[in-house]
């Protein structure tokens, strides 16, 4: 399969009903489907900090011939313990632009990112046992599974078990 060139941009005006989809059409986000949500919060959002916060983001995921949002990453702040703070990211790409090798790739392209502007050590991501396309794409992407987060979230009414994965400054970037 030939790889579909991609980059990451900032968020725009024109992408926010994208965002505001993911808010209410049940399902489209993928497992992290939560219930409806407030679609006027991505513009309040967006006039905030254009997505572009100290302690978390957006990029949108962009295929580059078609100039097509495929979807975005995201990145937030966490602290394990001590003083300094690690990134959590997340990524939803749109389901036409799925199972086409960009999920892997965005990510990986997030943590050379972030490695790169940042001073962080530790990139974390978390998914669901059942997303086999998520673990497989944080792998490809350089991350590690670190275990198992016994009934970290509630979710489609229960509580379920989590995924946790890591990927520190020193290991190799497969870009
Ligand atoms: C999860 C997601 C980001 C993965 O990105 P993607 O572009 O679909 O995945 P890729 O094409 O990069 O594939 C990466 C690997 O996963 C595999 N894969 C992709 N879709 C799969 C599926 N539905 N089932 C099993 N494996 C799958 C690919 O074959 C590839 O592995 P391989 O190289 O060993 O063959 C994307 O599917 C998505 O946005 N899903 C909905 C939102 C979501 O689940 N986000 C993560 C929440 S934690």
């Amino acid at each position: 399969m030939d790889e579909i060139p991609i980059r990451l941009r900032p968020v725009a005006e024109d992408d926010l009903p994208m965002f505001q989809r993911f808010l209410t059409e049940p399902f489209l986000i993928g497992l992290d489907w939560a219930g409806f949500r407030d679609a006027q919060e991505p513009p309040r959002r967006f006039a905030a900090d254009g997505y572009l916060g100290e302690d978390r983001g957006r990029l949108i995921v962009e295929v580059e011939q078609e100039s097509a949002a495929a979807g975005f990453v995201s990145y937030v702040s966490r602290l394990y313990g001590g003083v300094a703070p690690h990134w959590e990211i997340g990524i939803a790409l749109l389901p036409e632009w799925r199972g086409r090798g960009i999920g892997w790739r965005a990510q990986a392209m997030l943590c050379d990112y972030l490695f790169s502007h940042t001073p962080v050590r530790r990139i974390a991501a978390g998914t669901h046992a059942e997303n086999t396309a998520e673990q497989k794409s944080l792998v490809k992407a350089g991350f590690q599974l670190e275990g198992v987060i016994r009934a970290g979230e509630f979710r489609a009414g229960q509580w379920r078990d989590g995924y946790l994965y890591s990927r520190l400054r020193d290991d190799p970037s497969p870009l």
